[in-house]
């Protein structure tokens, strides 16, 4: 019989685990296939910020695409940010690229989470994520679902983020020697389907005899979130400039908000708040109406104007055909507005 908190949570991943296409078998060793790091690592990467129901098809789309790091290593960024598109957080693509280009070049993913953080895109999560469950590495994995349960657990009382730290120590404490791997996503497993943000199944919880927040009688309250600023409203125009069945497309430049994501051009919204941008081009244009969309940091409201054009506009861009347009990897905002010119 287990006795304590880490052996009865891993007895209750043993018969829980979620089965799902990057994991390991509860309690195998990790497979000694090199394949299998760039699967953690993908995984982990695009689980960040998004559901395991988003990322499923993206993995198996990468997975078929990129069966190896060296294969998504050897893609253009153009394809592999097309791939991604509709994922959100697109700085993630951008690093996996470089990520995959880096560890191509090194001969294979390094094993310690030291070396493993030093790669871009991979945070201290990510970096324990991977050495624990790509390589069997002892590594004290965090994520939000950790942070919840362990709150929860130790009643740690203290709002977020300055409960970050009391939450490592003890995190690092019920962290067992072996199948840190294991531990982390059982972690997360129990955190997704019992002690969920609101109405945890407590009577259910595996390991509900250990915690304090449940004796306390008001584990929902944990962890405490610092009170949240309230998004901008910032507004924007796209513009769908067509001609002989083709729609003018440019490629976002830099690092920043849908940096190096296909879209359809629009009046820079992203660095003017009120949206007082000029047309691409003079044409008849005609409102077709606006779309919403939330991103981290502000809410958006993009008006979506539709002209027929005699030429290109000036600067950078491609001609492509509207039938195709699901193949240009618009990101989740453009293909809204797309959506709106097309009705
Ligand atoms: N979220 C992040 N990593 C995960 C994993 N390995 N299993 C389930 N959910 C996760």
């Amino acid at each position: 019989m287990p006795d304590t908190l880490s052996s009865t949570l891993l007895d209750w991943y043993d018969n829980h685990a979620r089965a799902l296409p990057w994991r390991n078998p509860p309690g195998e060793p990790a497979p000694q296939d090199a394949a299998w790091p760039y699967r953690v690592w993908l995984s982990e990467i695009m689980l960040q910020q998004t559901t395991v129901a988003a990322v499923k098809p993206y993995f198996e789309k990468f997975t078929r695409i990129w069966p190896s790091v060296e294969d998504l290593a050897a893609a253009s960024d153009d394809e592999v940010m097309a791939a991604w598109a509709g994922l959100g957080y697109y700085s993630r693509a951008r690093n996996l690229v470089k990520c995959a280009r880096m560890v191509a070049e090194m001969g294979g993913f390094p094993a310690s989470e030291n070396e493993l953080r030093q790669l871009p895109g991979l945070g201290a999560y990510a970096a324990a994520a991977i050495a624990a469950i790509a390589f069997g590495e002892w590594a004290v994995v965090v994520d939000a679902n950790v942070e919840r349960v362990v709150s929860r657990l130790f009643n740690i009382a203290e709002p977020l983020p300055g409960a970050r730290k009391p939450i490592r120590i003890r995190a690092e404490e019920i962290t067992p020697d072996d199948r840190s791997g294991d531990f982390a996503q059982a972690m997360m497993d129990l955190g997704s389907s019992i002690c969920t943000t609101r109405s945890p199944r407590c009577l259910l919880c595996p390991i509900g005899d250990y915690c304090e927040a449940r004796k306390a009688g008001d584990p929902e309250r944990l962890p405490v979130k610092p009170v949240k600023k309230p998004k901008p409203e910032r507004t924007g125009t796209a513009f769908w400039i067509e001609r002989n069945d083709h729609v003018w497309l440019v490629t976002r430049e830099g690092t920043g908000m849908l940096g190096g994501m296909r879209s359809l051009p629009d009046d820079g919204w992203t660095a003017r708040a009120d949206g007082s941008g000029t047309a691409p081009i003079a044409a008849d244009w005609r409102n077709v109406g606006a779309v919403q969309h939330t991103f981290t940091h502000a809410h958006l409201t993009l008006t979506v104007q539709h002209a027929q054009a005699e030429s290109a506009p000036d600067g950078e861009g491609e001609w492509w055909p509207v039938a195709d347009l699901d193949q240009a990897g618009l990101p989740t905002l453009f293909a809204k507005a797309a959506r709106l010119a097309l009705a």
